[in-house]
């Protein structure tokens, strides 16, 4: 090893870590060294019960033996495949297998490594068919203020979280947004989907009246917004923008990258609001988290209108080096095959009733402004301190890790999301503990 504080174990300083208060981690560090089904285990030995999935992805809980077994053997067997004009068995296996699952008509998957390649996929292959269809002024991208979809040059401009736009200069030109659906003054306390703000759907129209549908590629949205705190839309808000997008020849995207895999306690979103988009982005619970990999699925409309002209041209320039990987295809297909031998795509519909009352018997609990939940997602919010937003739910997160409880916050609400696997008694843990840190804390 070369001198230097390189060589020293545990100096921190070198990885400037992602989506991080950095210098407030590195005087104080979390940090994991196992992890098995619900626990993480800390590196001073202590057990750490996972209400977030890791980051919204392990919905199979930890180191489960298919995906481990398959990683181990497909690395031996065939590490790496070249991703362009080759194939391997194990990539075309998992696509029919995800269209199997995926709901009627989205029958082609293209394979990215993140939900944020995913999400720049999917806009690219939107402007792309348009053109195709010789719909070519149609450039325009209409996304949501609030929505996540990563953190690239599109996902950024579609998205709608100010702090990871306005330090990355103007972005795509031609983006739009619709309004959120969070509404608190009507809508707190709502179990499952709030009952107020559909009309906020026909603030499309509103976008398409100004612009000109003729100028519109497509309109991105999350069916649950994730990231910014679990924001349900009210029913029939999704079916409206559906048709909105018809009436005007727009395609729909939905991603999908939290809500897919089981998440609202169907396979995916589309299949609990009961509306199907023309491409829905994925990644995090396609592999469990285990193993880098997004697929992005697209219907048959779409993928037809690029398999035109002489046969031995590339008909999309567009993939990665890592697009469909021997081992990512290998732990995807083990991943399949445990939510279906553990029935986990459709578990939360079931634990999601016992979840729903646990979280809500924090209402009433100090600082609490807001519970919400659908499927095995749920959000409390906390009133902000004055002059300090992010504290006091910061606050909750370190002390839960303390207390033994993985949460996840973003602003002032608490994000929980637990592997599809939990358990009654892991509920009660999370809410009595989170009851504790709430009373207790300034
Ligand atoms: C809806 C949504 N889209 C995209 C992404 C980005 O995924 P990744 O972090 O894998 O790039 C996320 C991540 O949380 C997400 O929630």
């Amino acid at each position: 090893m070369v001198e230097g504080s390189s060589s020293i174990p545990n100096d921190l300083n070198a990885f400037w870590m992602p989506f991080t208060a950095n210098r407030q981690f590195k005087k104080n560090p979390r940090m994991f060294v196992g992890a098995k089904d619900m626990h993480y285990t800390t590196s001073d030995g202590r057990q750490v019960l996972d209400g977030t999935a890791g980051l919204w992805c392990v919905n199979a809980g930890h180191c489960r033996p298919l995906i481990t077994e398959a990683i181990a053997k497909q690395a031996g067997e065939l590490d790496y495949a070249p991703a362009f004009q080759m194939g391997h068995p194990k990539v075309f296996e998992l696509a029919n297998r995800l269209v199997d699952l995926a709901p009627e008509g989205l029958d082609h998957v293209m394979f990215t490594n993140s939900g944020s390649e995913s999400v720049e996929t999917a806009l690219k292959v939107a402007l792309a068919y348009q053109k195709a269809i010789g719909q070519g002024s149609r450039t325009r991208l209409i996304g949501r203020e609030r929505g996540y979809h990563g953190v690239n040059f599109g996902g950024i401009s579609v998205g709608g979280i100010v702090a990871n736009r306005k330090m990355f200069g103007t972005l795509l030109t031609g983006v739009d947004h619709m309004p959120h659906t969070h509404n608190l003054a009507k809508n707190a306390f709502s179990r499952g989907e709030p009952q107020h703000g559909v009309e906020l759907a026909d603030e499309l129209e509103r976008i398409v009246t100004l612009h000109d549908a003729s100028t519109i590629a497509a309109v991105i949205v999350e069916p649950v917004a994730g990231s910014t705190g679990v924001l349900i839309p009210p029913p029939g808000y999704l079916k409206r923008l559906r048709e909105i997008c018809d009436k005007h020849g727009i395609l729909l995207i939905f991603d999908e990258v939290i809500t897919g895999f089981g998440r609202l306690g169907t396979p995916f979103g589309a299949d609990y609001f009961g509306v199907t988009p023309d491409i829905m982005i994925t990644a995090k619970g396609l592999t469990n988290g285990v193993i880098p990999m997004g697929a992005v699925f697209t219907s048959g409309k779409i993928h037809d209108a690029f398999m035109s002209g002489p046969e031995h041209l590339i008909e999309f320039f567009h993939g990665y080096t890592y697009s469909g990987n021997p081992i990512a295809a290998a732990a995807g297909l083990a991943t399949l095959e445990t939510y279906k031998e553990e029935g986990l795509l459709t578990r939360g519909a079931e634990m999601g009733r016992y979840w729903e009352d646990a979280l809500h018997s924090l209402k009433g609990t100090r600082h609490v402004i807001d519970v919400r939940n659908i499927g095995l997602v749920g959000a409390i919010e906390l009133e902000p301190i004055a002059g300090a937003p992010t504290k006091r739910a910061f606050a909750a997160f370190v002390k839960a890790y303390e207390m033994g409880v993985l949460i996840r916050t973003t602003g002032d609400i608490i994000a929980l999301s637990p592997p599809l696997i939990v358990e009654k008694e892991h509920i009660d843990t999370i809410v009595e503990t989170l009851a504790d840190i709430l009373k207790s804390l300034e």
